[in-house]
C-alpha cells in the first residue's frame, strides 16, 4: 500500500507550522520574554531561530524525506548496520514524555475555555481567580478527565490519517488561529497604557541580558520550532519530493516567530495596561490573563477567543507528537493505524495522569527532587531535545554524503542552492556546538 503523504505544499506548511506553533509560543514565550529582560531576549531569540533553528530544522527534514519513514526507520534506511536508529527510540521516548505533560496543560485549556464560555472570571478578585486555578489543578479527577478528553480529540484526528486527518484539520485550524492572534494583538496594543508593554517587548535593554537568558533563548527556540524530537522528521517524510525544503522551513519558521511576537503583543501590553507583573511566570495565561480580559471592553468575547486559540495551538502540536509514536508502530511493528493510535494514546494518557496529579494529590511525590510534571518537562526539554538536535546535525553534517544532502535539499536538483556551503558549515560545526553548550549548562556542567 502506498504511504500516506501531504496533498500539497500548503498542507505541509500548515501541518509543520501547526506542530511548531503551540503552547510554547502562546504560554511560554511571553513569560520567558517577561522574565528574561524583554527586547534584548527577543533579539537573541531571533538570532537563535534564524541562525541555528533553520539549519537544524532543515537537517531534520533532510533525514525524514530521504528516509521516507518514521525516525527509527529513516535512520535504519540511511545508515544500515549502524546504531544510529537508536535515535528513533529516543524520539519515541521524548514524544511520549512531552505529550504526557503537554496534554496536562492542554487539558487545563479545555476547562478554561468552558470557564470563559460560562463567564466565570467576571467580577472576580485576583484572589478568587487564583483560587479557581489552584482548586481546579489540584482536583483529584477533573483535570484528568480533561486530559483524557484532549487525548481523544488528538487520537481521532490521527486515526483519520495524514491527508484526511493531520493535513485537513491543521489547514482548518491554523488560519483561524492566526486571525484570532492578530485580533488579540491589535486589541491589546490599542488599550490605554499599552505602550509600556510594546516598549518592554521591543526595547533591547542589554543590561538585563544574562548568560542564563541567552541559554533560555536557545532552549525556547528549539522547543518552539519542535526541533530535535523526530516530530518534524516524521512530518518531513510526508512532504512531496519536489517541494522545496528550504522554502517550507523558512515559511514555518516565519509563521512560528510571527505568532510568538503576536502572542507577546497580545499579552504584554495588556499586562502592562492593567498593571500586572510581566514576569509572573507560567501562571500568566491561566491567572493573570483572565483578570485582564475581565477588565477589557468586550472581555467575554476576547476570553473565549483566547482559549479557542490556545486549544487549536495545543491540538495541532500534540498530534505531531502522537504521530511520531503511531508512525513507528505502523511502519516498524506493522500495526494498524487504529491500534497504533489507541495503544500510543493509552500509554501517554496513563503517564499523563501522573503529570496531572503532580498539581494535586501527588504534589509531594517526587523523583530526583521533582514532581512527575517537572521531571518529564526537564528530561525532555533540557536533555532529550538538545541531544536529539546534536545527533541530527552530526548525522547530516558528518555521516551523510554531501551529494545526498544536496540532492535532497535541492529536491533532486530542481532548486538552486546558493547558501549550501554556509548551511553545511552551520550544520557541521556551529549548531552542534551551540546546542552542546546549552545541553551542558542544563546538566549543570557549565
Ligand atoms: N513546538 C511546540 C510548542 O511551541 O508548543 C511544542 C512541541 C511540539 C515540541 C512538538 C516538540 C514537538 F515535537
Amino acid at each position: 500500500m502506498a504511504r500516506d503523504s501531504f496533498n500539497s505544499k500548503f498542507g505541509a506548511i500548515m501541518a509543520l507550522a501547526g506542530s511548531a506553533v503551540g503552547l510554547g509560543n502562546i504560554w511560554r514565550f511571553p513569560h520567558e520574554t517577561g522574565s528574561n529582560g524583554g527586547g534584548a531576549f527577543l533579539l537573541v531569540y531571533l538570532f537563535c531561530i534564524f541562525c541555528i533553528g533553520i539549519p537544524t530544522m532543515l537537517a531534520e527534514f533532510i533525514i525524514g524525506r530521504r528516509g521516507q519513514r518514521n525516525p527509527f526507520g529513516s535512520f535504519r534506511t540511511l545508515a544500515p548496520k549502524t546504531r544510529w536508529y537508536w535515535y528513533g527510540g529516543l524520539s519515541i521516548l521524548a514524544a511520549t514524555l512531552i505529550l504526557s505533560y503537554y496534554g496536562t496543560v492542554s487539558g487545563w485549556t479545555l476547562e478554561y475555555f468552558m470557564y470563559a464560555v460560562g463567564d466565570s472570571f467576571h467580577n472576580q478578585s485576583s484572589a478568587e481567580i487564583n483560587n479557581l486555578f489552584e482548586k481546579f489543578v489540584s482536583h483529584p479527577y477533573k483535570p484528568i478527565l480533561w486530559h483524557i478528553g484532549f487525548m481523544v480529540i488528538c487520537s481521532l484526528i490521527i486515526i483519520m490519517g495524514v491527508k484526511n486527518g493531520i493535513e485537513r484539520y491543521t489547514k482548518m485550524m491554523m488560519p483561524v488561529l492566526l486571525l484570532i492572534i492578530i485580533a488579540l494583538g491589535v486589541r491589546a496594543c490599542t488599550l490605554d497604557g499599552a505602550q509600556a508593554g510594546i516598549k518592554y517587548l521591543f526595547y533591547p535593554d542589554f543590561s538585563k541580558l544574562t548568560w542564563k537568558s541567552v541559554l533560555a533563548a536557545l532552549g525556547q527556540s528549539f522547543f518552539s520550532l519542535s526541533i530535535g524530537m523526530g516530530a518534524l522528521m516524521t512530518y518531513a517524510s510526508y512532504i512531496n519530493c519536489d517541494d522545496s525544503l528550504l522554502q517550507i522551513s523558512t515559511r514555518v519558521v516565519v509563521a512560528d516567530t510571527v505568532v510568538s511576537i503576536l502572542a507577546g503583543l497580545a499579552i504584554l501590553p495588556a499586562v502592562f495596561a492593567f498593571d500586572v507583573d510581566p514576569a509572573s511566570g507560567p501562571n500568566l495565561v491561566y491567572i493573570t490573563l483572565p483578570q485582564v480580559f475581565d477588565q477589557m471592553p468586550l472581555g467575554y468575547i476576547w476570553g473565549i477567543a483566547f482559549f479557542i486559540l490556545l486549544t487549536f495551538a495545543s491540538v495541532t502540536s500534540a498530534i505531531s507528537l502522537l504521530e511520531v509514536c503511531v508512525a513507528f508502530l505502523t511502519e516498524e511493528k506493522k500495526m494498524s493505524r487504529l491500534k497504533a493510535t489507541i495503544l500510543s494514546s493509552a500509554v501517554i494518557t496513563i503517564l499523563g495522569v501522573f503529570c496531572t496529579l503532580s498539581f494535586g494529590p501527588m504534589r509531594n511525590v517526587t523523583l530526583f527532587g521533582k514532581t512527575f510534571f517537572d521531571l518529564f518537562d526537564s528530561i525532555s526539554s533540557n536533555f532529550i531535545l538538545p541531544f536529539g538536535g546534536i545527533l541530527i546535525c552530526l548525522f547530516v553534517g558528518w555521516k551523510m554524503k554531501v551529494r545526498d544532502v544536496y540532492f535532497e535539499l535541492s529536491s533532486r536538483g530542481k532548486y538552486e542552492l546558493k547558501s549550501f556551503r554556509v548551511l553545511m558549515l552551520i550544520i557541521k560545526y556551529v549548531a552542534p556546538t551551540a546546542i552542546f553548550i546549552v545541553l551542558m549548562s542544563s546538566l549543570g556542567i557549565f
